[in-house]
């Protein structure tokens, strides 16, 4: 078989030197297995040393090389080459983020967003001193919120986080919020949902569903927002749960 080659159209930008963001291209030898993580780390050990991007785990739990390869937002560790079905491959930063340098976004906004929401596990009184049992339903109600891996790529694709309001909690913060509000361990459901139930929260979401399309990890997160809102009405109705 001929050897296969691709083409990397990487984004490029130091906001200390460059007037402008640009693209670099790369040609690299394809090998069997190849992620877009394992390309940029060719660049990077074979090309140019001074490209920047984050990584981590490269198993997909840490959210750490979330991008945007070919127009779709993917975690670079678990997208193999070959399943983008195309030779020429172009990688950008998560839009609407502000760069740091070429692949690197600053998250402080979304890592501030999520702090908002008592991202934790609050144990009931009663079972502080022994375990906290769930049954396996209830488990399973919250089964695909807990896949959340904090990547940012639904906080990057919403339209309400573009608007210039980075007061917004953004999907991500919010999904997470309804993780810990329908988990029957926790002790705050009620306190979560009032928690969120602002103009900067919920009440900002318009539901563009673009959250749902960008999650790597396909988890509905419009409708862990949904959950929220119905929460919040039954809450304001004085039937909603404490
Ligand atoms: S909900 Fe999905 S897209 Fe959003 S932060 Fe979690 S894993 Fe990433
Ligand atoms: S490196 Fe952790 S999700 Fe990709």
């Amino acid at each position: 078989m001929a050897d296969r080659t691709i083409n990397l159209d990487v984004y490029r930008y130091n906001p200390d030197v460059d007037a402008r963001p640009y693209f670099d291209r790369y040609e690299l030898p394809f090998r069997h297995g190849m992620t877009v993580l394992d390309s940029l780390f060719d660049v990077l050990e074979k090309k140019d040393g001074s490209l920047a991007f984050r990584y981590s785990c490269r198993e997909a739990i840490c959210g750490a090389c979330a991008m945007f390869v070919n127009g779709h937002y993917v975690l670079a560790c678990q997208t193999q080459v070959d399943s983008l079905k195309t030779d020429n491959i172009t990688v950008s930063p998560l839009p609407h983020l502000k760069v740091i340098k070429d692949l690197v976004v600053d998250m402080t906004p979304f890592w501030n967003n999520y702090k908002a929401i008592m991202p934790y596990l609050v144990q009931r009184a009663e079972t502080q001193e022994k375990e906290n049992i769930q049954s396996p339903e209830d488990r399973k109600r919250i089964d695909k919120m807990v896949d959340c891996v904090l990547c940012s790529s639904c906080y990057s694709s919403c339209p309400a986080t573009w608007t210039g309001n980075r007061q917004f909690l953004g999907p991500s913060a919010m999904q997470k919020a309804a993780r810990f509000a329908f988990d029957t361990r926790d002790a705050k459901h009620g306190e979560r949902v009032d928690l969120v139930s602002t103009e900067a929260g919920l009440f900002r979401c318009h539901a563009a569903f673009n959250c749902m399309e960008a999650c790597p990890k396909d988890i509905p997160v419009s409708e862990a927002i949904h959950a929220l809102k119905r929460a919040s009405m039954a809450r304001r109705l004085g039937i909603g749960r404490k």
